[in-house]
């Protein structure tokens, strides 16, 4: 049975960027309660008429060059994403004719902030069992479109943006386990509180994100320790073997705790939340791609992602790079 590993990344932000100096304009914050509870620094907002697939598809285009291959490689397409296009057909469905190319099948997977994580387990599944030999692994989010940006609470947490992995099989080491796990009882603290089958309508009440920041904050840091002694009791490896924590970006605080959990010094840690705020599903393959292309990451190193979203839905991945 082959294995899976990452061949190329990409991705892209747009280069509009709204900084906390700017949200003060508008709401009653500060640049430097932001940072203090956050570590939120700017983020990247998509262009008004720019869309998730849009986004995608500069970050594909970005990992295939990265991987030296082309379109017509792929036999695979996963897309995290919670902010599709369409309601149907799905983001990865339109990203697949954007690229021009047929057959292969294509779907979305929503798992909010864990959805990279989600997306890079499909699909090394669908390598391991011989169902494709190379796929699009993509998370992209245009969060801006669900902010209400007149609540401070939520507002000032999120950003746009889009990454991407080219997963192919190989006979050596690359992705070693992926751990997915989900709880649905906790809905109520961070969700759209409508869909379509609620009576969905974008700007009326119930259309933006809510979260009860504090309540998931604690969930999070605890479900941390949990991941961390599984991926290392699933491995048998230890936590001094990982050469880069690579964590889903949702606030330096989370991202410090999961550090600590490993032992990892934060030098070990890439932090993109500084500069990309949380983009959800994105965030992992943004902070890969951009550890990547400025030299931190190289081949052979060992790499944790790990991440925590809206379900409540958690996972982690141990990659050989
Ligand atoms: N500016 C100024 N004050 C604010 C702001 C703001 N932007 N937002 C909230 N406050 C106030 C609150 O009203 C509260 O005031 P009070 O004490 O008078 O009631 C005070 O600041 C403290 O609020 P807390 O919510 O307790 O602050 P906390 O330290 O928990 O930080 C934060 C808030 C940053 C949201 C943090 O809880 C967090 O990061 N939570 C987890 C986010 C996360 O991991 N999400 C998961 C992924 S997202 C996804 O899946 C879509």
């Amino acid at each position: 049975m082959p294995n899976s590993r990452i061949a190329g990344s990409g991705s892209y932000l747009h280069e509009k960027v709204l900084t906390n100096k700017d949200l003060e304009k508008t709401l009653d914050t500060s640049d430097e309660w932001i940072r203090e509870r956050s570590g939120i620094a700017r983020r990247h907002i998509a262009a008004d008429d720019e869309t998730t697939s849009d986004m995608a598809l500069v970050a594909v285009n970005r990992a295939l060059e990265a991987a030296g291959r082309t379109a017509d490689d792929i036999d695979l397409i996963v897309v995290a994403t919670t902010t599709p296009d369409k309601i149907f057909p799905s983001t990865a469905c339109i990203i697949q004719r954007r690229l021009g190319i047929r057959n292969c099948p294509a779907m979305d997977v929503a798992a909010a902030c864990a959805g990279f994580v989600y997306a890079l387990d499909v699909a090394d599944r669908f390598i391991r069992t011989g169902g494709a030999s190379r796929a699009l692994v993509i998370g992209a989010e245009t969060y801006s479109r669900i902010l209400n940006w007149e609540d401070r609470t939520t507002a000032v947490l999120f950003g746009d943006g889009a990454g991407c992995v080219v997963l192919e099989a190989t006979e050596d080491e690359g992705v070693i386990s992926t751990h997915v796990h989900s709880d649905g009882q906790f809905e109520d603290l961070l969700h759209v509180p409508k869909g379509i089958s609620t009576g969905y309508k974008p700007e009326e009440a119930g259309g933006y994100i809510e979260m009860k920041g504090n309540a998931v904050f604690k969930r999070a840091v605890a479900t941390l320790d949990s991941m961390a002694r599984e991926t290392l009791e699933r491995t048998g490896l230890e936590a001094s073997d990982i050469d880069w924590l690579v964590p889903h970006q949702a606030n330096l605080r989370i991202i410090a705790a999961a550090a600590k959990k490993f032992a990892l010094p934060m030098e070990r840690v890439v932090v993109t939340v500084d500069e990309h705020a949380n983009t959800s599903s994105a965030s992992i393959p943004l902070a890969l791609d951009t550890a990547v292309r400025d030299g931190r990451i190289k081949r052979g190193e060992l790499l944790l992602f790990e991440a925590f979203g809206a379900g409540f839905t958690w996972g982690s991945a141990l990659v050989r790079y």
